[in-house]
């Protein structure tokens, strides 16, 4: 009985497009008929054949046979809000409301304006490709058309602001997760926030808040997955530190399930964070992260502190032994890697 509440619930907030592609993408090879939709989704078979025709316009192939009624045979590569709204199916916080835009300048810049007009928390604003996409310590992100994931994700985290790298620890170890389930691939976080594979960055991640002395207001998480770029699409400044998952896969990967892998990821370590259990998160961030253990060196501004990674502490701070053999706690900055 709760199941189908949940459903419910669930149906009536979502598109009847979400629903159609939903109910196409559970019925498999089995397909469903006109007339098992229209009563599904409270239409009629003309509506019904209306909006599988806009979806075939978007590139959705949708065969339509007396004997199996519609089945989805391929798609777009595209992202969609109503598709990824479909696969995700219910979330708890993360993927509640999904806005995707053609192009913007930063999915963050919009992310951020949604926080200030009071937007719920949960809301992920995907743009197929960004103008103006920034990374940490002020650099430019690539984020060139149809060939990555870039998007930001606002949350309202009952956390001090303090306490917030927390969240950049459990995008990094979701990140890992999902790219590792869906490429076999084995990624590697380098502190605080890059996903590696053999060696080069294929993701990053920016979190920027609002908050006051005490209190975050809010947070925008932004996340970039260099997915379908090819070698000789990077900027030759980047080729020798950037990555793609194509690129380390050999082949083309579907954007939209990666999408969906990662924000049921993020939903469920978000909820983790929020519930006070990030050491759960930490231990296996602490398993992929191969920064700890070494001697780095981590620029932060000005200033450069140099020490051996020794562990993570409780607010996602990097703990540093120096050379003088203190404990400095680091949690931010640009990280060397020094040999040994
Ligand atoms: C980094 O490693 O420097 C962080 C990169 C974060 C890039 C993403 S792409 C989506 C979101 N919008 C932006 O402008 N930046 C983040």
């Amino acid at each position: 009985m709760f199941v189908v509440g949940r459903l419910i619930v669930w149906v009536a907030i979502v598109s009847t497009d979400a629903q159609i592609l939903a109910a196409l993408r559970s019925a498999g090879p089995n397909g469903v008929s006109g007339v098992e939709l229209a009563q599904r989704l409270g239409i009629s078979r003309a509506a019904v054949w209306a909006r599988i025709e806009e979806l075939r316009r978007l590139g959705y192939e949708i065969e339509a046979s007396p004997v199996h009624g519609y089945r989805l045979l391929n798609w777009p590569d595209l992202l969609h809000a109503d598709d990824l709204l479909a696969r995700l199916g219910k979330t708890r916080v993360v993927g509640r409301d999904i806005r995707v835009f053609e192009q913007t300048t930063s999915t963050s810049d919009v992310v951020e304006k949604l926080a200030r007009d009071g937007v719920a928390e949960g809301v992920v604003v995907f743009a197929e490709a960004q103008t103006s996409g920034r990374g940490r310590l002020g650099r430019k992100w690539f984020s060139p058309a149809r060939k990555g994931l870039w998007f930001s994700v606002l949350l309202r985290p009952p956390l001090r602001p303090q306490q917030t790298t927390q969240l950049t620890i459990a995008a990094a170890t979701a990140l890992v997760r999902a790219i590792k389930a869906q490429t076999a691939l084995q990624p590697e976080i380098k502190w605080p926030n890059d996903i590696l594979v053999r060696g080069k960055k294929v993701a990053g991640i920016l979190t920027e808040l609002s908050a006051e002395l005490d209190r975050t207001k809010y947070v925008v998480l932004g996340v970039g997955i260099d997915v379908n770029v090819s070698a000789r699409e990077f900027p030759a400044e980047l080729r020798q530190l950037a990555t793609s998952l194509r690129v380390e896969t050999g082949h083309l990967i579907d954007r939209a399930e990666l999408a969906t892998r990662l924000l049921r990821e993020l939903d469920g370590d978000y909820l983790r964070v929020c519930a006070g259990e990030f050491e759960v998160i930490a231990d296996e961030w602490a398993r992929y992260c191969t920064t700890l253990g070494r001697y780095v060196v981590i620029r932060i501004g000005e200033r450069s502190v140099g020490g051996r990674a020794e562990s993570l502490a409780p607010d996602g701070a990097l703990l540093l032994r120096t050379q003088h053999g203190h404990i400095e706690r680091v949690i931010g900055g640009d990280v060397t890697v020094e040999k040994q």
